[in-house]
């Protein structure tokens, strides 16, 4: 059995998915569930992009205490330095250095000659394993790239002192059998082939990116790169829950072991879902809500008769929890911490204390506690304690037929309170009036949605918004609340809060 190493860029290209920002919170609590999944390698952002993924990396690289950290530079030294100084604590740091090989990217973004580039990848690797034991280059669009200058490019790097090679399809333009030829020509041009680790990084623009990884493992790849749901810059990246089970359920073809954890997948799958604000898709394989649901009577014939009639994965290998008890009122102190730990969380003793509290509030309006109702408690509560802006207060006036009104109160990290008050053509609009009035911002509201964590009328409300400023970055926000608005303000709130584009008003 060959082993297949996971290299997750959820933090870093899953971040470049649009209207995904993650803060530097979630980039950690993010971090640390995908230590807890298996990963090998956790890319954490790319330091030079700005003073806030600086921090993240250097936070999680801090956090982190079994599972390696890297961080993304281009063929710049001010990019190496920035990302030596964010790994400096890291348990096992490695860095990642990129340099465009393909006609296009040459002569149109880099306005560089093949030796120039050449001369910078020598450079720049050479200068990366001064302060790095593990250096990994990608040559960026490789798939585009012309074959025998790919194999110079990476045999530069090799040379330079790289030990891991990493293969972007950038575009998601290859197909499986061109990038297993890919891979064969490394193969069969490199003589150290055998002593490099060789990684596939692959987009999913045709829908080929988890296939295309595949055939990279087939034909000597030994580590795959992607994020968790194939979020990621365009149609996203490779999937790495739809790899691990792959090679999982078909190890009698693949040969291949690794260190995930598959019944850490539905936690991750569910905590990034929440946190990137995007929803899994019903059919989505592995992880969709209606992976493991059978419908025709034919199928759930066969499936009571033997699961193995229809069923090649049983959810509980991925997580997926069928029958879990729920909580409820009664439910004491005890049986909350017990379950709390089984759920994987492993909270301070405040942190535990204020969970119950909230746990019994919510058990007073809302008859069955169910995990899911948990894991959103749990969220809810690390980002209200997120102390830049609170929502302290939501008032509103509803008339039928006319304008609605809302009066809103916010507490600052320092104590101080903003109020103001609103109207609009709806009881949202008016709320998410008063909150531009208070924070002084105009932005555009590009996506607003809202679902229930669990089935029935007290279900409390998930609420996921997208804000745009007037530089086009879009915000993502996240509100929890058994009431649908104040889930509503409470998301708002916290996408305007990650736009630094806003004044606040004076204090009142
Ligand atoms: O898609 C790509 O080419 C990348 C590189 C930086 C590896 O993300
Ligand atoms: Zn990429």
């Amino acid at each position: 059995m060959k082993k297949i190493q996971f290299f997750d860029t959820t933090l870093r290209d899953g971040e470049q998915t649009p209207g995904v920002n993650f803060n530097t919170k979630e980039k950690v609590q993010i971090a640390l569930q995908l230590e807890k999944l298996g990963v090998d390698v956790i890319e954490a952002g790319f330091p030079i992009s700005s003073q806030g993924d600086f921090e993240c990396v250097k936070q999680i690289a801090e956090k982190i205490t079994s599972t390696t950290v890297t961080a993304l530079a281009r063929c710049v030294k001010n990019d190496i330095d920035r990302a030596k100084e964010a790994l400096e604590n890291a348990y096992s740091p490695q860095i990642h250095v990129f340099l465009a090989t393909s006609d296009v990217h040459m002569k149109y973004k880099l306005k560089m000659t093949r030796s120039e580039v050449l001369a910078a990848i020598k450079e720049h690797v050479t200068y990366a394993k001064k302060y790095f034991q593990t250096v990994q280059f990608s040559p960026e669009d490789a798939t585009r790239t012309e074959r025998k200058f790919l194999i110079q490019a990476v045999q530069t790097a090799i040379d330079a002192g790289a030990t891991i090679i990493n293969i972007p399809d950038t575009v998601g333009y290859t197909n499986p059998t061109e990038f297993g030829q890919l891979f064969r020509d490394l193969k069969e041009n490199i003589s150290q082939f055998d002593q490099v680790t060789f990684s596939s990084h692959c987009h999913d623009d045709l829908g080929m990116a988890v296939a295309n990884s595949l055939a990279a493992i087939e034909n000597g790849a030994t580590r795959v790169e992607g994020t968790i749901n194939g979020i990621g810059e365009r149609a996203g990246n490779t999937a790495l829950e739809e790899i691990a089970v792959a090679l999982h359920i078909r190890k009698d073809f693949y040969q291949a072991k690794t260190n995930i954890v598959l019944d850490q997948i539905k936690a991750t799958s569910d905590v990034i879902s929440r946190l990137s604000g995007l929803a899994v898709p019903k059919n989505k394989a592995i992880i969709g809500g209606n992976a493991y649901a059978h419908e025709s009577g034919i199928h759930q014939d066969g499936v009571l008769k033997n699961p193995d009639t229809y069923e090649i994965i049983t959810p509980a290998l991925v997580g997926v929890k069928t029958n879990s008890l729920p909580l409820g009122k009664l439910s004491g102190r005890h049986a909350f911490h017990t379950r709390m730990e089984t759920l994987g969380y492993s909270l301070s003793k405040e942190e535990l204390f204020e969970a119950f509290k909230r746990f019994k509030q919510l058990a007073d309006v809302k008859k069955e506690i169910t995990e899911d109702d948990l894991h959103a408690l749990i969220l809810g509560q690390t980002q209200e304690t997120d102390p830049s802006l609170k929502l302290s207060h939501l008032q509103l006036q509803f008339v039928t037929g006319g304008a609605q009104g809302a009066i809103i109160r916010i507490e600052q990290a320092d104590g101080s309170i903003l109020e103001d008050a609103a109207t609009g053509s709806g009881s949202i609009a008016a709320i998410y009036q008063t909150m531009n009035r208070l924070l002084n911002q105009e932005v555009s509201l590009t996506d607003y949605r809202i679902q229930a964590i669990t089935a029935g009328k007290d279900a409390q409300a998930e609420v996921h918004v997208i804000i745009q400023n007037q530089n086009h970055e879009q915000f993502h926000g996240i509100g929890i609340d058994h009431d649908v608005l104040t889930a509503s303000a409470k998301a708002y709130l916290q996408a305007s809060s990650k736009n630094k584009h806003f004044v606040l008003k004076e204090v009142k």
